[in-house]
């Protein structure tokens, strides 16, 4: 099977619009937060973030699969003392726009750098905003099943006589569980709080991923032979993981460096043989260099 990396340079405002409709499974970026990194690679202020963005999530939305998902990796900057809005403005905006606002999970980023401020404490999360095109979307939830772990120990083996029934909510929410349909079982479903370390000191990037977030989305909500999008490719970490887990790829880079360093680390095509899928969350040697 061949698999296709398209690496584009330019501004995915214009570069998007050559890309077909209903053409791409999963969308998985993270666009500048507004101007929080101005000096590296530019970026809009925090005012005009919203009315910048539309045009762009406007062309996601055109080409974007009916069953494809659009995770958006975005946090709203700090201007004098206050968080910024935008992010809020842009979900509603979104959703006038034809988007469905599907969950919010959270990247706990494992080992942010201690620190004092004087009215807060240390950012150690970030936003992935799923959006879809309706409640129905492709999704592989087995994919991402982690462990039992410590609740097969503790709380399993002390259900209560609510647990062992379906305990209907008590809030009227109409959501009932039965835990004891847990019990044998090895593997659960994950939460919406994902744990994983940043990893920029060695990719020349102030913002790259780690490879295990677009490697859980990849996995969540794509299968091999699916095509992934990045629009704001940085230093192609969403790239080259999908390409290494047998799916095509696209990625939309302004800055030359950026988009020359990847093209040299990217084949354009590759025959794949398809083997067993590989892990990025743990003992991967440092990829290459480092972009937010
Ligand atoms: C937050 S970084 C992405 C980092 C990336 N996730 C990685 O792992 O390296 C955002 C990137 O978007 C690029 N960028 C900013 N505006 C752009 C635009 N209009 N079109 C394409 N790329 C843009 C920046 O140069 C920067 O490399």
């Amino acid at each position: 099977m061949d698999i296709k990396s398209e690496l584009y340079l330019g501004d995915c405002r214009l570069v998007l619009k050559d890309i077909p409709d209903n053409s791409v499974d999963l969308i998985f970026t993270s666009p500048p937060y507004a101007d929080q990194r101005k000096s590296t690679y530019g970026g809009i202020a925090a005012e005009k973030y919203v009315e910048w963005f539309l045009p762009i999530t406007s062309e996601l939305l055109r080409v974007l699969k009916p069953s494809g998902t659009f995770v958006l990796n975005i946090k709203e900057k700090v201007v004098n003392g206050e968080r910024s809005t935008y992010v809020m403005e842009l979900i509603i905006e979104m959703r006038k726009q034809g988007w469905f606002w599907t969950e919010e999970f959270i990247w706990h980023k494992k080992n942010s750098y201690p620190g004092k401020w004087p009215n807060r404490f240390r950012d150690a999360w970030e936003r992935l905003l799923q959006f879809n095109k309706s409640k129905h979307f492709s999704m592989y939830q087995e994919e991402v099943m982690v462990p039992m772990g410590d609740w097969k120990k503790t709380r399993l083996k002390n259900l209560s006589q609510t647990d062992k029934i379906r305990d209907n909510s008590k809030v009227g929410s109409g959501f009932g569980k039965n835990i004891s349909n847990w019990i044998d079982r090895e593997l659960a479903y994950p939460s919406n709080v994902l744990h994983l370390a940043t990893e920029c000191s060695n990719k020349n990037h102030s913002a790259a991923f780690p490879e295990g977030l677009p490697e859980w989305f990849i996995k969540l909500f794509t299968q091999n032979g699916d095509t992934v999008l990045d629009p704001f490719m940085g230093s192609g970490t969403t790239n080259i993981v999908a390409q290494r887990m047998y799916r095509n790829s696209i990625g939309i880079e302004i800055i030359p460096e950026y988009y020359e360093k990847v093209k040299s680390e990217m084949q354009p095509v590759q025959y794949m043989l398809f083997e067993p899928k590989p892990s990025y969350e743990k003992d991967q040697p440092e990829r290459r260099y480092s972009v937010r």
